[in-house]
């Protein structure tokens, strides 16, 4: 039975832009993007500017609850606590969000977080009510030493190690070969879809082959409005996460239509 699953294109903004230059991404978005869209863009802002960028969507307008939506780039584990610096999940929540990304390669490698790590953050973030989109993907040495199958294997199975079969629904999966993500070097369609096609088939052994089906894999790495096309055409792949192109609306919205 073929599943059509909803498209999603999420803008990780990373660490960059001002509280104006956010609102006025943002408002350029909404106004640009429609309801009826069939697509479901996700703004993923610094923290501080959460709720500034929600307001310039109208999240208090209850437009939260349509294509366009807030997430954020990390969060801790825990509920509350003496951790200095960190957000929880109800705190996201609190302030608009409905996505969380997790596991960035950024996070694993600047910020030594594990897959236990990653496990972990998942597990709240879903207890919360958000959607974790949860990132996977290899190091250039080990794509070229032909390890790209058992390392994505492995971050995939302990990132989700335990979560009930029927949550499976409720997380996205993002493949990001890390030697793709801010190079200009994107993976090929090809190359892409091999992967997405190696974690459904983990995602079947996890849960279910209906679940699995239900699973959005979107993929990321120097993701462009000249490659989306290319990338939406393939069976697996079921929408991005971006980086530099979501701080410019006109290539975020040409990514998001390649999806449509
Ligand atoms: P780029 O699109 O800049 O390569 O970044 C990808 C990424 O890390 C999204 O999370």
């Amino acid at each position: 039975m073929l599943i059509k699953r909803e498209k999603i294109v999420a803008g990780n903004w990373k660490m960059n832009l001002d509280r104006q230059k956010s609102i006025a991404l943002a408002e350029s978005i909404a106004t640009q993007h429609a309801d009826a869209s069939s697509v479901t863009i996700v703004l993923c802002p610094p923290n501080v500017y959460i709720e500034a960028v929600g307001a310039a969507i109208g999240i208090a307008q209850g437009k939260n609850a349509s294509r366009l939506a807030l997430g954020a780039q990390n969060m801790h584990e825990l509920a509350n606590g003496a951790f200095t610096g960190e957000v929880a999940a109800a705190m996201l929540v609190d302030c608009g969000c409905r996505y969380v990304i997790l596991g960035h390669s950024e996070r694993r490698t600047l910020y030594a977080e594990t897959n236990a790590t990653v496990n972990a953050k998942t597990k709240a973030a879903l207890a919360a009510g958000l959607t974790p989109i949860v990132c996977v993907g290899e190091l250039l040495e080990e794509r070229e030493a032909a390890r790209t199958d058992e390392v994505v294997a492995r971050q995939i199975t302990g990132s989700l190690s335990g979560l009930p079969a029927a949550d499976f629904t409720r997380i996205i999966v993002a493949y990001e070969p890390v030697w793709a993500i801010g190079t200009g070097r994107v993976a090929t369609p090809q190359q892409a879809q091999e992967v997405h096609a190696l974690i459904r088939g983990l995602l079947v052994t996890m849960s279910s082959a209906d679940i699995a089906g239900q699973v959005r894999i979107v993929y990321g790495g120097s993701v462009k409005p000249d490659n989306a096309n290319d990338l939406a055409s393939q069976p697996d792949i079921d929408g991005a996460l971006v980086g530099g192109a979501s701080l410019k609306a006109e290539d975020f919205l040409g990514i998001a239509k390649a999806f449509q």
